[in-house]
């Protein structure tokens, strides 16, 4: 019978007529594991994360869970801290559990380019962009991004603009710090060492960040902090040491996550729409899963400016 079902047996229709109005009246539901174990299908997909505590990710994984609860799959999540030894495990772990595909949105050292690569399962990486690798990818723009956010303190008269990064390494973070470069270039701004410092896109990581640059002494009229959380972290450090934003200092953050309209002053930001990327990199998946063999894709999302009350002056008001 279940092979009438799923749709395996060439029958004659009256039998496959007879067959599913059985299935109706019996209120028949094909027990998943049992077809686990026979098509080797787990029916979940596996999504690792750095840190779900980044407002930026609920949003994310609620794009994933929806579309993949739609096709019928159910979600397995695992937080990172983007630890490394983490991100190999929970791969391992997954592959072994069956699962049918990995979302994976994680660092790129060459172990975990290599495992990822050598994985016999559909893999998409997300809100990553992992260099050298051939495999599935669904992402934003991080250059344009970060370009439209310097830009923007730019056409407002900014001019010491620091940066605040992500951790050093990351394909995300040396995009945003090369969209950065690229509009001070267009402004015939210099491009300062002095005025770039890392961050690990944490509130605490944000405060650190924003204490080192005051403390290094170096002049500044605004901060670009290349993710929101950090961004309110330096406007939280900012506020306690006396400074007012954005009259003294305008900042702009990365993400546009929820709490960026709810604080004060609220945050300008460069808007990534997370949740259809999440969406996207599903739809990815389930059609690598049925074409195997089509070559890796990639698709990459336009990021976009929103302004606010952190950079008041000029453009928008
Ligand atoms: O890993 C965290 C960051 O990367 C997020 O805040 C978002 O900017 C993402 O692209």
């Amino acid at each position: 019978m279940s092979r009438i079902i799923n749709g395996q047996d060439v029958v004659s229709p009256e039998l496959a007529e007879r067959v599913n109005s059985a299935v109706k009246k019996l209120h028949y539901q094909p027990n998943s594991l049992a077809r686990a174990l026979k098509v080797r299908e787990s029916l979940s997909i596996g999504l690792v994360i750095p840190d779900i505590e980044n407002p930026f990710f609920p949003a994310l994984v609620r794009g994933v869970e929806d579309a993949a609860r739609q096709h019928g799959y159910s979600v397995i999540l695992c937080n990172t801290d983007g630890r490394q030894q983490l991100e190999e495990k929970y791969i391992r772990l997954l592959a072994g559990k069956q699962t049918d595909g990995i979302l994976f949105t994680g660092g790129s050292g060459n172990k975990i380019l290599n495992m990822l690569t050598a994985l016999m399962i559909p893999i998409v990486i997300l809100d990553r962009r992992l260099p050298l690798a051939k495999l599935n990818t669904v992402t934003a723009d991080n250059r344009l991004g970060a370009f439209l956010a310097a830009e923007h303190l730019l056409k407002t008269d900014r001019r010491r603009i620091a940066f605040i990064g992500g951790p050093p390494k990351l394909p995300t973070s040396e995009d945003r710090l090369t969209g950065y470069q690229d509009a001070l270039m267009n402004y015939g701004v210099n491009f300062r060492k002095s005025l770039v410092f890392s961050g690990d896109f944490t509130f605490a990581g944000g405060g650190q960040a924003a204490r080192a640059l005051v403390e290094s002494g170096t002049a500044f009229d605004a901060v670009f902090a290349t993710n929101d959380v950090m961004a309110i972290g330096v406007i939280d450090y900012l506020h306690k040491t006396g400074r007012a934003v954005p009259d003294d200092v305008a900042v702009v953050g990365y993400d546009d996550i929820l709490p960026a309209v709810w604080y004060k002053p609220s945050l300008t930001t460069i808007r990534q729409p997370v949740y259809a990327m999440g969406q996207a990199a599903v739809q990815m998946l389930i059609e690598n899963l049925n074409s195997p063999q089509d070559a890796a894709k990639m698709q990459v999302f336009e990021p976009q400016l929103v302004i606010r009350e952190s950079s008041s002056r000029g453009e928008g008001h």
